[in-house]
Formats: structure tokens, C-alpha cells, sequence
């Protein structure tokens, strides 16, 4: 499995509009919430290297080791640690990595997540249904499929992966169970909801849908936000880059409400009024970014 992840390629999405959007500087302080392979890591750290100093975390162990080797030569400028970033303001307090200059929120999965079959993410290979970032975590996609009641499993469909066909998938999850592995479950969908030229594949929001649940993804990212702000300098930068629309509606929301009158005293500056997307180059280049939605917000004093 070593020499398999090592050769899988992630490559970062947006790596410029992330720099510019950080307002990267020589001597600044950052940290990169979702370090995955070190890609926008590393693009900072080639800016700031050796005045500054970057922060990397993330929940997958795997990825974890292969950034630390894949940023090595930054030397004792960089630091990852195996955290889930919902722990972010304890974690810069205790490592004293606080106030900083910009904080990035790359969200989502890594291309190195996808390719290794065994971590169950991809619905076109046969793995077991797993789906977690933290390989130490009890709960998995196949205790969510064999153990929730139908409404249940209906519920996560429709609400986590807006599934139009979520109470008919989940009806044919019960019969079928138990299920253990990725493409029996990628079956059911495509019988339930049949595969047609030009549309996603129908296992496409299952996926999404479970992988959300299993890793409490929407409660991880509201915390962590909360945290974010409490942690940039005055005029610190906070990005975040997210690939689906219950995502980006927690960011933008969170972004508006903590910029707006709605509060009483505002905490940011919404500096992307509308939404940065990847170029059109980089959309064909990498197939990865086409989705990826960009928002920077700057902390006020
Ligand atoms: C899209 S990848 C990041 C890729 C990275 N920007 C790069 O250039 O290589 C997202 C990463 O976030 C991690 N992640 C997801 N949820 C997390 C959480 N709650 N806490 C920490 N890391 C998380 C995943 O394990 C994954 O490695």
C-alpha cells in the first residue's frame, strides 16, 4: 500500500488565487486546516520559507505522514499534526501558534483518498464500505447502511445528498442488507435511479451523502470557523475552498452573519463579495477543481 499511496498525485486546487487570497508575506504565520498531501502547504511555505512559519493538520493519518516527507525541506518552519480541525483553537493554543496571519480550509477529499481503494470513497472500485477520514473512528459507511431504519438512511440521502430518489434507495438498502462493499451499494442506486447519458452517476450523492454523516463533515466546519476567527490577527485572512453546496452555504453563511449588521459588532470583512471559481484552464486540466468554490473573508479589529 506505501509505494501505491506515495505514487498517487493530488494536485491542489485554485494554488494562486490561495496565495493572493491569504495575502501570503515572508514572515507570516499560517495554518492550513486540511493539509491532505502538502500541495497549497507547500505553495505558501515557498513564499514565507525561512522567516515563516505554517501549521498543517489533518485527520488521516496517511495523509499526515506523506505531507510531512512531501514538506521536509521546510525543516522546523512546519509543523502537522494529526488532529481533526473541529480541535483547531486548542490545538494552535497549546502548540502557541496564535495570532496568525491566514488560515485555509481546503475542504473535502484528496485525490490520494479516492485512488486507495481500500478506504471504500470511490464508487467504481470494490472495497469495503468505509469512507473515514480518521481510520481511529469507530463509525463507518457500513454501520450507517446496516444499522439505520429506513427513514433513517432516507433522511441522509435527501437531506445530505439532495437524492430525489432517497425514500426508493433506501427501501432497496433494507431488503438488500447487509451490504459490506462499495459496489454493491453503487448498484442498487443505478438500479433504483438508472444511469443516463451525461448525468452523474446515480451513486454520486449516496457517496456524498454518507461520507458527510460518517465524518460529521457540516458540524466539523461550523465549529471550526468559529474557531478560525478567534485566531487571525487584525487583518488575518480566512479562505476556504468547498466542493459541494451544503458546504458552501455554511461558509457563505457564517462569512455574511459574522460580516453583517446582524451582529453587533462584526468580526470579518467579506472580501470575495461572489464566489472565486478555477479558471477555465485549470477546470480542463484538473477535473478535481470544477466544482471547488473559493470565499476569503479578512478578520476586522
Ligand atoms: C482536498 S484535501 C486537501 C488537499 C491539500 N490542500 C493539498 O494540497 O494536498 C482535504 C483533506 O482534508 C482532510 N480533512 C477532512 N476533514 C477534516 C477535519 N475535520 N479535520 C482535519 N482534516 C480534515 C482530509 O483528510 C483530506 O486530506
Amino acid at each position: 500500500m506505501g509505494t501505491m499511496v506515495m505514487s498517487s498525485v493530488h494536485v491542489p486546487v485554485m494554488v494562486d488565487e490561495v496565495v493572493a487570497g491569504l495575502q501570503v508575506q515572508r514572515a507570516g504565520k499560517f495554518v492550513d486546516c486540511t493539509v491532505g498531501l502538502g500541495g497549497h502547504a507547500a505553495a505558501i511555505l515557498r513564499h514565507i520559507f525561512p522567516d515563516g512559519d505554517l501549521l498543517g493538520l489533518d485527520v488521516d493519518c496517511e495523509a499526515v505522514s506523506i505531507a510531512r516527507s512531501n514538506l521536509s525541506m521546510y525543516r522546523d518552519k512546519v509543523t502537522v499534526v494529526n488532529d481533526n480541525f473541529n480541535n483547531l483553537e486548542d490545538i494552535c493554543r497549546r502548540l502557541n501558534f496564535y495570532p496568525v496571519d491566514g488560515i485555509l480550509f481546503d475542504l473535502g477529499i484528496s485525490s490520494m483518498q479516492l485512488d486507495v481503494s481500500q478506504r471504500g470513497f470511490s464508487f467504481r472500485r470494490d472495497a469495503p464500505l468505509d469512507m473515514r477520514f480518521d481510520t481511529s473512528q469507530d463509525l463507518n459507511a457500513a454501520n450507517i447502511v446496516n444499522t439505520c431504519s429506513e427513514e433513517e438512511l432516507a433522511h441522509i440521502f435527501r437531506e445530505y445528498g439532495e437524492e430525489r430518489y432517497s425514500k426508493r434507495i433506501a427501501r432497496c438498502i433494507v431488503e438488500a442488507r447487509p451490504i459490506t462493499n462499495t459496489l454493491e451499494l453503487a448498484h442498487i442506486a443505478e438500479r433504483v435511479a438508472g444511469r443516463r447519458r451525461g448525468r452523474i452517476h446515480p451513486a454520486t450523492r449516496i457517496f456524498m451523502a454518507l461520507r458527510i454523516v460518517v465524518n460529521s463533515e457540516l458540524e466539523n466546519l461550523r465549529l471550526a470557523l468559529e474557531q478560525a476567527v478567534k485566531l487571525l490577527h487584525f487583518r488575518g485572512r480566512l479562505v476556504v475552498i468547498s466542493y459541494h453546496s451544503l458546504e458552501d452555504r455554511i461558509v457563505k453563511e457564517f462569512m455574511r452573519c459574522a460580516s453583517s449588521g446582524r451582529v453587533s459588532s462584526p468580526s470579518l470583512k467579506l472580501i470575495t463579495k461572489k464566489i472565486i471559481r478555477p479558471s477555465e484552464e485549470e477546470r480542463e486540466t484538473n477535473p478535481r477543481s470544477r466544482s471547488a468554490k473559493m470565499r476569503v473573508a479578512e478578520r476586522l479589529e
